[in-house]
């Protein structure tokens, strides 16, 4: 745990920009790393592992029926023989949770239709999971307002890190995103005194028994050192030689289709200024950065902690490279 002094500055102060933004921004790189994600509806998608099904074995319908066409190559008495299915690309990407899967396979329709329900629509929780962190209200309908609790996932616990897992795969696949390391997880260290640690955590939304957002955020870095960069929002350019202490790296936040833009997420980045780090009554916002933010991520992390650079009138929001 690294060593922290714990602050008691009021809000305003708290919220004030510790790291300036640069003066210039003009001599900008790219950092292919730190590129923002895209949004739903990529067509290069993680496709679920399904097993193929074997042509021979299964039934076909009459308009899927496949054209034999035989080639004989001259002089010699070899036939080849391949199948030449009459039908368009079965594979499909959905809009709304961004998998991809082949329509015309049972199999794939069920796997899909159940991530499906769980991106947009939120994924069972059981009461005994989770140590609560703070809760917060949202409208649900008009004038009824419900209590969202925030848990967060014990790491000792199987059940509650495969849920976990499970949770950060719905946000992977609509964001095109590879698995994390692993870093909310206990991992081994060589210290005898900590032989199992976790980087970071994840904290999950939790109304009406569904999960309906999670976040999941490290909180100490490889080589214990943390560096910011500023990424213009409008480019996904990352400024080079302008880099500044975090504590905090948001890997992915994510949030049910069907709740967004219900500040959700952003209720949950303010528990997390209070809650994360152990010893600091508040993280300031600027001491928090996020990993490749997608399309509605920028946005998100514009209206938290980002900065409009006035010289160039563009915005700046605080990333950093997930290792
Ligand atoms: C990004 C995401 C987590 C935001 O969750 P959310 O709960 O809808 O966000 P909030 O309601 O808390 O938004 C807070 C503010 O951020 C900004 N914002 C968030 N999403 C936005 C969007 N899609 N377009 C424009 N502004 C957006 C707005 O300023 C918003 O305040 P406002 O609604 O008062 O204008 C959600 O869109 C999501 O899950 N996207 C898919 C996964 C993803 O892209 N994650 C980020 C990268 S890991
Ligand atoms: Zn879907």
């Amino acid at each position: 745990m690294r060593a922290v002094k714990r602050s008691r500055t009021d809000a305003s102060k708290r919220d004030a920009i510790s790291t300036p933004p640069p003066s210039d921004i003009s001599s900008q790189s790219e950092v292919p790393t730190s590129e923002p994600i895209s949004d739903t509806n990529s067509t290069s998608n993680v496709s679920h592992p399904s097993p193929p099904e074997s042509l021979a074995s299964s039934p076909m319908r009459l308009r899927d029926s496949p054209r034999l066409v035989d080639t004989v190559s001259k002089g010699t008495s070899m036939v080849q023989s391949y199948l030449a299915l009459n039908v368009p690309n079965l594979q499909k990407t959905c809009p709304d949770c961004n998998m991809s899967y082949r329509s015309h396979l049972p199999l794939d329709r069920q796997v899909h239709a159940k991530h499906h329900d769980r991106a947009v629509n939120g994924r069972d929780w059981q009461d005994s999971w989770g140590k609560e962190v703070g809760s917060f209200s949202i409208q649900v309908a008009k004038g009824a307002s419900q209590v969202v609790a925030v848990l967060e996932i014990d790491p000792l616990k199987k059940t509650e890190v495969r849920v976990g897992d499970e949770l950060l795969h719905l946000a992977n696949v609509e964001l095109n995103a590879p698995q994390d390391s692993g870093f909310w997880k206990l991992q081994k260290t060589p210290s005898l005194s900590k032989p199992l640690l976790a980087r970071g955590k994840v904290y999950v939304c939790v109304l009406r028994a569904k999960v309906i957002g999670l976040v999941s955020f490290e909180t100490s870095f490889p080589e214990t050192k943390s560096t910011g960069r500023w990424m213009i929002l409008r480019t996904g350019q990352v400024i080079p030689n302008q880099e500044f202490p975090i504590l905090v790296g948001i890997s992915r936040i994510f949030v049910m289709k069907k709740y967004r833009r219900n500040q959700i997420a952003a209720k949950m980045l303010r528990l997390i200024q209070a809650h994360s780090i152990y010893g600091i009554a508040m993280i300031k916002r600027q001491q928090i950065a996020f990993s490749q933010p997608s399309s509605s991520g920028g946005q998100l992390a514009k209206k938290f902690n980002g900065v409009l650079h006035k010289k160039s009138g563009e915005w700046l929001v605080p990333v950093y490279l997930e290792y």
